[in-house]
């Protein structure tokens, strides 16, 4: 019988494989959920209108991209922007639908356009990350900085391995002077992360 089915071992066992991988993957996709959440609180009025344009600053290998397009389709426009073109070939490879553009983000010249201008682990690796925040903020009215790794010292750069093994220097922030500078244009919402040494923050422009 049908319902019988259900009570073997095995199919319990085969079940319990499926739901270890999703579980596995909603684990691994914490950075995801956390923009999706933030994007819902922030922008709820922008999706909502059905036509956000966002853009992706050092969007790597775009898969913000995908997973926005395929969360909000047709309401949210993705464009990814990254200087490195290896990077672009992947976001390509990936998400054949969007809209890349391989350049510096200094030479954007028309922030203004996009509803919505997000990065994430991007201007942490620039040379001078407060200087490319100050660029980003006068420009943008509506940030969201993604996945900001904190200190609880003053800000500091600290050398890591990158994925390649190689290494590079990456600013941890400090939170009081992350939002002195955020909230000097902005106002902005605190999206904690579970370990709370990461967060996501959410600006938008004062009237
Ligand atoms: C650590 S990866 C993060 C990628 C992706 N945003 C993520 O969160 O997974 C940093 C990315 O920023 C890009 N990047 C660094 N400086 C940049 C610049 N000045 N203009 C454009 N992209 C830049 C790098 O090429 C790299 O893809």
């Amino acid at each position: 019988m049908m319902s019988d089915t259900w009570k073997g071992k095995d199919i319990a066992a085969a079940q319990r494989l499926v739901v270890d991988g999703e579980l596995a993957a909603l684990k691994q996709s914490r950075a995801l959920w956390m923009l999706f959440r933030a994007l819902d609180v922030f922008a709820v009025d922008l999706v909502e209108a059905e036509y956000a344009k966002i853009i992706d600053i050092g969007c790597g290998c775009g898969h913000y991209g995908w997973a926005l397009e395929s969360l909000y389709f047709p309401r949210v426009h993705y464009w990814g922007v990254d200087f490195s073109e290896a990077m672009i070939d992947q976001a390509r490879d990936l998400h054949p639908a969007g809209r890349f553009c391989c350049c510096d983000f200094y030479a954007i010249q028309d922030l203004w356009r996009y509803e919505i201008v997000m990065t994430s682990q991007c201007i942490e690796y620039l040379e001078e990350p407060l200087e490319g925040l100050s660029w980003l903020l006068a420009q943008a009215d509506r940030v969201i900085l993604h996945k900001i790794r904190l200190t609880s010292g003053p800000s500091k750069k600290v050398t890591e391995p990158t994925y390649c093994g190689e290494t590079a220097d990456v600013l941890l922030w400090n939170m009081d002077e992350i939002l002195r500078l955020a909230s000097q244009l902005h106002s902005v919402q605190i999206f904690p992360w579970p370990s709370r040494k990461i967060v996501t923050l959410a600006l938008r422009r004062r009237d």
